[in-house]
């Protein structure tokens, strides 16, 4: 508690205090937020990234009032929120909540049920004992977040499937079947019935297998009124997005759902090439403008991140990287700016 309001009120007197050290090629008025809007633009933000703001000097009022959003990078996962069974560690999501809320963000909860970084000791229960192991972690991690933080979502399921359509064996599906999703869904409803209940995938942002069994899973979730949105996280590699972006979305849009962004980046081989970088800006429009095209059933953005300079990317997919809207020193990229141009319209 105390270690939490001392981050609050560091943060906030550094917010009001701040000086901005970098010139911008941009007004405070053309901002991400306000060319998103009605929808939120948001971030990837890690606890990592958060702590270091005191020492770098990059760290300023102008990335963070781009964004009108927030996702916990990696803190709200099973690994680090219940490593141990009936053990649960809020400090890491709750630095990244109250950074959320004292930028008045929105949160994304993310996420209760991924097969990856999932604490060891879940993979070895069986049966009904996993299951009332899976029914107390998304209890008592929507309990802890309920109704604060200005906590919009969350993604309940996270990558049920393969990339063939056929669900992904993770220890839930090869100890209960199929049905741990809907059942999951239906816990999430019962804990906090007006909160948007989110499934979210890779590689089901264009039409294919994927994609095919996501949607007739949200169909029949949404029939149950199980289902409120999908996110379609989007990790693209340049010049490589799918083609019908706007018609699969669009699909789910038809079955009810509201969609959103969630984790958008656009990476590419290092060092960024001129034709990449200018593939780039026309690439992140493309993701706006698929967004923009659901009208209001497109929510919000969110990008994996502020700048390159916590970007997942280079460890991930060695060799690359330059996947954010905002370098290494937070100077915003052609990408920045076709980004608000396709949102303006
Ligand atoms: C903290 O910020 C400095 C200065 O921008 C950067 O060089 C460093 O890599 C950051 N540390 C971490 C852990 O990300
Ligand atoms: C809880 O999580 C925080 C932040 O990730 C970490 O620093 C701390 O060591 C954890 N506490 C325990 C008791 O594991
Ligand atoms: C699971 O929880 C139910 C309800 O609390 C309980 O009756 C049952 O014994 C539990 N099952 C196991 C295997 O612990
Ligand atoms: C897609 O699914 C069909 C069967 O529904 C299968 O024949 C085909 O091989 C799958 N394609 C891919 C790329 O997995
Ligand atoms: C973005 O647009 C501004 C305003 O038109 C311009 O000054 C700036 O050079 C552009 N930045 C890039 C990286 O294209």
């Amino acid at each position: 508690m105390s270690s939490l309001l001392a981050f609050s009120l560091l943060l906030g007197s550094a917010l009001s205090t701040w000086a901005n050290p970098v010139s911008r090629q941009v007004s405070y008025s053309e901002t991400l937020k306000a060319a998103a809007a009605p929808r939120y633009f948001g971030a990837a933000l890690g606890v990592p990234h958060l702590l270091n703001f005191t020492h770098d000097p990059l760290f300023d009022t102008d990335a963070v009032l781009q964004f009108s959003g927030a996702t916990p990078e990696n803190e709200m996962k099973w690994a680090y929120i219940e490593p141990e069974r009936n053990v649960f560690n809020f400090t890491g999501g709750d630095i990244v909540a109250a950074f959320s809320e004292a930028n008045n963000y929105v949160l994304r909860g993310h996420n209760l049920v991924w097969y990856n970084e999932l604490a060891p000791w879940v993979e070895t229960l069986t049966g009904e004992d996993l299951w009332n192991a899976t029914v107390n972690h998304i209890t008592t991690v929507m309990t802890h977040y309920k109704e604060s933080f200005n906590l919009y979502c969350w993604d309940v399921v996270n990558e049920a499937f393969n990339d063939d359509g056929t669900y992904r064996e993770n220890v839930w599906y090869t100890q209960l079947g199929s049905d741990y999703v809907p059942n999951a869904y239906a816990v999430a409803r019962s804990v906090n019935a007006p909160l948007k209940l989110y499934i979210n995938d890779y590689n089901t942002e264009g039409i294919n297998n994927k994609s095919d069994a996501l949607l007739a899973l949200v169909q029949s979730m949404k029939a149950q009124d199980l289902v409120d949105g999908v996110g379609f996280q989007c990790h693209f590699i340049v010049g490589e997005l799918p083609t019908d972006l706007e018609e699969n979305f669009a699909r789910f849009v038809a079955a009810g759902v509201e969609i959103a962004v969630t984790e958008l980046d656009i990476r590419m081989n290092l060092p960024p090439s001129e034709a990449d970088i200018v593939q780039q800006a026309k690439d992140y429009a493309t993701v706006m403008n698929a967004c923009t095209a659901q009208g209001a059933a497109c929510v919000g953005v969110t990008t994996w991140g502020i700048t390159d300079l916590y970007s997942w990317v280079p460890s991930t997919f060695p060799g690359t990287g330059y996947a954010l809207l905002f370098d290494d020193n937070y100077v915003p990229k052609s990408a920045y700016n076709s980004t608000i141009y396709a949102l303006r319209g």
